[in-house]
C-alpha cells in the first residue's frame, strides 16, 4: 500500500516511476564511472568509515564507494520499496521512507546525495538541507545539477519533477561551519568515464 506522502514527488518515486527506473539504472558502464568519480572525491577525504545516501535507489554510488573502502559502514534512505529491497540484499542498513518524514538516528562521517535533490519539490528542500546536515559527522556530498538560479526542467515527459539549482551555495549559505574543499564537472561526452553532466561539490563541517 502506498503511504501517505506530502508531496507529488514522492508518489513518483515510491510508484511505477520509480519502480521502472531500476531497470534503467543498472548497467556496468555506469559502475565504471561512478568508480571514477566517487575515487577523485573521496581521495580529498580523511578517515571516512561510515556513509549515509539519500535516495540511494539499488546501491549503485555505495557499490562505488565500497570498492574504494571496502570496510565503510553504509546507510541509506530510499522511498521506492523494490529499490529498497534490493540495497537489503547488499549488506545496507535501510530505511525505505521519504527523506522529508526519516529521523535520523546515528550520524555518518559522509552524508550525500547523487541525482536526488533535484527531485525534491523545491519548498522541501530546506529541510533535507538540515537532515543532510545533521546525520554528518564531517563531510557533506552534494552531486546534483548545477544553476546558478532556480530552474525547472522536463523529465522525461513529466512536469514538477526536476529542478535544477545551486544546492550546495544554499546549504554553505545555512551552515556557516560548512567549508568547501572541492568541486567538479562529469562532461556527458567525457572519453572515458561520462555521466549525465554533473556537478559534485564536497564540503566540510568545521567544528
Ligand atoms: C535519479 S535517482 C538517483 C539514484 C541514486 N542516487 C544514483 O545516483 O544512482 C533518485 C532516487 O531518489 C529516490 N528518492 C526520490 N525522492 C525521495 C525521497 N523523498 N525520499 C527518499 N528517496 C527518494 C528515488 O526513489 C530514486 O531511487
Amino acid at each position: 500500500m502506498m503511504k501517505n506522502f506530502k508531496t507529488e514527488q514522492e508518489f513518483f518515486w515510491a510508484g511505477e516511476f520509480g519502480d521502472d527506473y531500476i531497470s534503467r539504472n543498472s548497467n556496468k558502464k555506469l559502475i565504471a564511472a561512478n568508480v571514477n568519480l566517487f575515487s577523485k572525491i573521496l581521495e580529498k577525504t580523511r578517515n571516512v568509515k561510515s556513509i549515509i545516501e539519500f535516495g540511494a535507489n539499488i546501491g549503485n554510488n555505495i557499490d562505488a564507494i565500497r570498492s574504494l573502502f571496502p570496510d565503510c559502514d553504509c546507510s541509506a534512505v530510499e522511498i521506492n520499496k523494490k529499490a529498497a529491497d534490493i540495497l537489503r540484499g547488499k549488506n545496507v542498513k535501510v530505511y525505505n521512507a521519504s527523506i522529508l518524514d526519516f529521523t535520523i538516528e546515528q550520524k555518518s562521517d559522509l552524508s550525500f546525495t547523487k541525482g536526488v535533490l533535484i527531485h525534491i519539490n523545491p519548498d522541501e528542500l530546506q529541510t533535507v538541507y538540515q537532515k543532510l546536515y545533521y546525520a554528518s559527522k564531517k563531510y557533506i556530498l552534494i552531486v546534483e545539477y548545477y544553476n546558478p538560479v532556480p530552474v525547472e526542467i522536463n523529465y522525461r515527459g513529466h512536469e514538477g519533477k526536476l529542478f535544477k539549482r545551486d544546492f550546495a551555495g544554499e546549504l554553505l549559505d545555512k551552515y556557516p561551519d560548512l567549508s568547501l574543499i572541492e568541486y567538479g564537472f562529469v562532461y556527458h561526452r567525457d572519453n572515458n568515464f561520462a555521466q549525465d553532466d554533473l556537478t559534485w561539490f564536497l564540503l566540510e563541517k568545521n567544528k
